[in-house]
């Protein structure tokens, strides 16, 4: 007897309907189902959080979830970053910048813990920015680089906040 169910999950703003074991992984299901293999696997239990994605907006680690709890759900991961144009996101270009990464692995869990961080708080304490980055372990950097990027990356977005609310209310 089979044991695949049907899961609909939304993926980057793209609907993907696969049948599947119901012991998939979703991480699994983001990497070898539907290719988008930016998602990392570190440790595979909730410690390193190299898998961390979006999930209805949240940030999650991917492989402490199976890809049938996330059925009906809106996942984003690494690759919705870039502008459609290709070109890297005001928090990449900042990660770029200022040499926050090294072998790059840990880097799209930061991205993804990050992007929800920055959503929050646009104009965060360095305190808040290491809180905000303790479950994501990197093995290269250390972490000053990746809090100079956010830094960097929320000046840029308070400034371009403040000149399109300058526009709207004009
Ligand atoms: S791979 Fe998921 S937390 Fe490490
Ligand atoms: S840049 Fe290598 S693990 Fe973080």
């Amino acid at each position: 007897m089979s044991n695949k169910v049907q899961v609909g999950i939304s993926i980057n703003g793209k609907k993907v309907q696969k049948q599947v074991e119901s012991r998939l992984l979703l991480t699994d299901f983001i990497r070898d189902e539907c290719n988008l293999t930016g998602t990392h696997l570190g440790c595979e239990h909730g410690v390193c959080g190299a898998c961390t994605i979006l999930l209805d907006n949240e940030p999650v680690r991917g492989c402490l979830m199976f890809a049938v709890q996330a059925d009906g759900c809106e996942i984003q991961t690494v690759e919705s970053l870039n502008h459609v144009d290709g070109t890297l996101n005001v928090l990449q270009q900042s990660f770029s910048d200022n040499h926050a990464l090294q072998c790059g692995f840990c880097t799209p869990g930061f991205l993804m813990t990050l992007t929800h961080f920055l959503k929050d708080n646009q104009n965060p304490t360095e305190n808040e920015i290491r809180e905000a980055i303790s479950g994501n372990l990197c093995r290269c950097t250390g972490y000053a680089n990746i809090i100079k990027a956010v830094q960097q990356a929320s000046q840029i977005l308070q400034k371009e906040n403040s000149n399109c609310s300058v526009v709207s209310a004009q």
